[in-house]
């Protein structure tokens, strides 16, 4: 069970029981149901406020999908989990606590703790790791961290949401033991360690039944087995069926207003086909919530003060130099020490060094009020003159939504083409969802939004223009007229217009700082049935195409002249996003022939890699140092230059294994047929690598930081590894910092059962634990091996078997490097 009741939980369950039989049917039924694209409904009736939720996960975004209402933005998860830090992943959440309470939000749409099944998958940067403790581990931290703010979670996508390719559909074949050994278990974990308010269930299907109606999954286990008390809200139109949601636990309908429960879940009680008992449970776990976060009149809410005020861009440049992973380094980090006036050198190459690409594309974007990319950052940290900077290559094939240079603004038009209202677009798009609309304007009423504003060109050139968006459209730049007809789309996915690619429409000659008109125009139709109304399109721009080999060759130049060119690649939105997963793990465009042509050039280049998921690095060999910058957050430039300079060592340790896409264990991730088998069962990450015997280009846990350790001793110690968490078996660890500065390690227990069972992994983490140490010192850490780290899911007897028998406890700097070990028979 999910803890035991306190007194004050006790109270607030009173409140809730006497909110609930005040209720007749059809406020309970309404309350359980959307009321727009965020919210919960009001019932003043019972002294209910309109539960507001907002995604997620590195930010908070608000109720709406615009720069006008700015949010902090966090490193990717990915990088939080790179950190290996619950406590840190804790901090992170209580600033989003404050984030929300600042919006009015009272639950954050988040954590995702789905896997990295596979490195294809495209929201691959929005989840944490390939290894399911770690995930439990950094997932419990964060949820404690929000919760601790009075502010709810829903841990998602519960479950199985491990690639994006007909995501709505999808049916996910796994056994038994694969869900409970690796994509349960993150979950079961959060529930136990900090009890999350709400879980989200997902739009796929797992053996058969979508996860909206999953009874066995949600009722038997995560409520039943797991005692999980919190709000099971589905993920965005993913409910389907009144009865079939409703016994199969789901509690929130979302988004409205047109959802399965509301008034059809009332007909349906009435109907006889669904017990009214049923929807008051669902009543209840929403009421809860509510009382949870201080929204149901009479009931304290768990948090009364709020922590002590967190400062999101000191934190999030804190993170992000924490997270950074140092994959190879051969003394070129940190920074030459002469770098006064005239001393080091560097050339800072790469679009993505000037356009940082701060967070992946989705669900999880949100706006941050600054970015600091790069190239900001080291020229704020380094002395004047002693920084060039370069393209290189660009990595963007294609349009991007039109930022830069652009100041534009939304103007609505009623059939007859009168104004009724105008709205903000602070990055050249309108994403506009359910009645989240302009002042004065209704979906009612509006017949053509036009996107109008002038464009300032940094560079002189032939300038691409294009439009992001589906249906009837007239783009203008300077008066003349590039295209007026309606752009149709390729698949049947109701969010293409959000996240499919922009189409090329218009090529114009433009003069650097010169000002032009530009204007979008486009002529509105919701399509009668859609699950929800949404308005987005976006007017899209590409810089004048330079010649790439000529960028390649400045680029070249700039490395020669300096002591160290810093190349940062990148991937782009097109490559990693919600909505469809990668096909490839190249970088793309001509990104990897700047860096040989570089690295040939100066014997010192360091790589940085923007990417929030794995890339090919075909070069590794040829330069001095890779740097993983996953997506680093708005501060990812300052934490850049912290690191560069030595001012700090980068923290962060592999959260997933590091490989080619041709070696890659588990690439499936297209189902046929409607099914995605997981063939690979309980053999996913680092537990396929070593199964395969494969060797990959950077292993699990590997990351290196300024100083150097030696791990002197381990012992076991207290008692039987039997009794579980804390009071079972303990592995102490002696670690010596014997570099020549302060530093942190992120010491790892991997445990092996001694006879080798091909049906279990070769080994796996059991536990792990950050330590910091001066010059010279050395210190003791002292770890517990959980009980589960011994157990298998039996399926013949539907239950968890401790495997007893002799096991290698090694602890190290990776899966692979391991450098003490001790026996432990158990
Ligand atoms: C995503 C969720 C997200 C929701 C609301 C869905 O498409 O899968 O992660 O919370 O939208 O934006």
């Amino acid at each position: 069970m999910a803890g035991t009741r306190t007194p004050a939980d006790e109270a607030r369950e009173a409140v809730v029981e006497a909110a609930l039989g005040k209720l007749d049917l059809d406020a309970k039924t309404r309350l359980l149901a959307g009321q727009d694209m965020w919210s919960l409904p009001a019932l003043p009736e019972i002294g209910l406020k309109s539960l507001v939720m907002s995604d997620g996960p590195i930010g908070v975004r608000g109720v709406h999908w615009t720069a006008d209402d700015p949010s902090i933005a966090l490193p990717s998860p990915t990088a939080l989990a790179a950190t290996w830090d619950p406590a840190l992943a804790r901090r992170a959440g209580t600033l989003l606590a404050q984030e929300a309470r600042r919006k009015q939000v009272h639950v954050l749409l988040a954590p995702t703790v789905n896997l990295h099944r596979s490195p294809l998958g495209g929201r691959h940067f929005e989840a944490y790791s390939e290894d399911p403790y770690l995930t439990g581990e950094i997932g419990s931290g964060y949820v404690q961290g929000v919760q601790s703010g009075g502010v709810g979670t829903t841990v998602k996508h519960f479950v199985a949401n491990d690639a994006e390719t007909d995501r709505f559909t999808v049916n996910n074949l796994l056994s038994e033991r694969a869900l409970r050994e690796l994509y349960l278990a993150p979950f079961e974990a959060i529930v136990a360690n900090a009890h999350p308010w709400g879980i989200m269930t997902a739009y796929n299907s797992v053996n058969g039944t979508t996860m909206t109606e999953h009874h066995h999954l949600v009722n038997e286990i995560l409520r039943g087995e797991w005692g999980f008390d919190g709000v099971n809200v589905s993920d965005w139109t993913a409910a389907r069926a009144t009865v079939g949601a409703v016994e199969g636990g789901l509690d929130v309908a979302m988004p409205g207003p047109r959802t399965v429960y509301g008034e059809a879940l009332a007909t349906a009680v009435r109907a006889g086909e669904v017990e009214e008992a049923k929807v008051d449970e669902a009543v209840r776990n929403v009421l809860r919530l509510a009382a949870r976060v201080g929204i149901l009149e009479g009931a304290e809410p768990v948090v009364t003060e709020p922590p002590a005020t967190v400062d999101g861009e000191a934190l999030a440049r804190e993170i992000a130099r924490r997270s950074f992973v140092l994959v190879r380094n051969q003394g070129a980090l940190p920074l030459g020490e002469g770098r006064g006036e005239g001393g080091h050198k560097v050339a800072l190459i790469g679009a993505a060094a000037r356009d940082a690409r701060v967070l992946g594309g989705g669900s999880a974007t949100v706006f941050p009020s600054r970015v600091v990319p790069p190239l900001d950052g080291l020229t704020a940290a380094l002395p004047e003159g002693s920084l060039t900077y370069a393209v290189g290559a660009d990595p963007n094939e294609e349009l991007a939504v039109a930022d830069r240079g652009f100041t534009l603004r939304a103007v609505c038009r009623d059939r007859a083409g009168t104004v009724i209202g105008t709205g903000s677009a602070p990055n050249g798009q309108i994403q506009w969802m359910g009645d989240d609309l302009p002042e004065g304007v209704t979906h009612a009423t509006l017949h053509s939004v036009e996107l109008t504003g002038t464009f300032t060109p940094r560079e002189s050139g032939t300038h691409t223009l294009g439009i992001k968006g589906l249906g009837a459209f007239t783009l203008t730049v300077d008066g003349t007229v590039h295209f007026d007809d309606i752009q149709r789309g390729t698949k049947d996915d109701p969010f293409e217009a959000f996240f499919g690619a922009p189409v090329e429409r218009a090529q114009v000659d433009l003069v650097a700082g010169e000002t032009y008109e530009v204007a979008l125009r486009h002529v509105i139709v919701v399509p009668e049935g859609a699950p929800l109304k949404m308005i987005g399109f976006a007017l899209a721009h590409q810089d004048p195409r330079r010649d790439p080999d000529e960028l390649i060759a400045e680029a070249v130049e700039a490395a020669r002249a300096a002591d160290t060119a810093v190349v940062v690649v990148a991937t782009t939105d097109r490559v990693e996003s919600e909505g469809f997963d990668r096909k490839d793990l190249r970088l793309p465009g001509r990104q990897d022939e700047l860096v040989h042509a570089v690295a040939a050039a100066n014997p010192n280049t360091v790589v940085v890699v923007n990417a929030g998921s794995p890339v090919e690095l075909p070069w590794r060999e040829e330069v001095a140092a890779v740097l993983l910058s996953w997506f680093p957050g708005q501060e990812g430039g300052a934490a850049l230059a912290d690191v560069l300079t030595g001012a700090h060592e980068p923290g962060g340790r592999l959260p997933t294994t590091w490989g080619s896409h041709a070696a890659a264990p588990v690439t499936q991730v297209v189902p046929a047929d409607g099914e995605l088998p997981y063939t690979e069962g309980v053999f996913i990450g680092y537990r396929a690598w070593e199964k395969e015997g494969r060797t990959p280009s950077y292993a699990f846990g590997h990351g290196l930081g300024y100083t150097d350790w030696t791990y002197e001793s381990i012992e076991l110690g207290g008692g039987d590894a039997g009794a579980g968490a804390g009071s079972g078996t303990t592995v102490t660890v002696r670690v010596r910092n014997s570099g020549a500065r302060a530093g942190r390690e992120v010491v790892q227990v991997y445990l092996a059962p001694v006879e080798a069972d091909a049906e279990r992994p070769a080994r796996w983490l059991a536990a792990f634990a950050g330590v910091e140490a001066g010059p010279g010192e050395s210190v003791d850490v002292v770890l517990a091996l959980p009980r589960r780290a011994f157990e298998v899911w039996d399926e013949s007897t539907g239950a968890w078997v401790f495997v007893k028998g002799s096991y290698e406890v090694a602890a190290g700097r990776s899966i692979v490097d391991r450098r003490v070990a001790a026996t432990i028979n158990v």
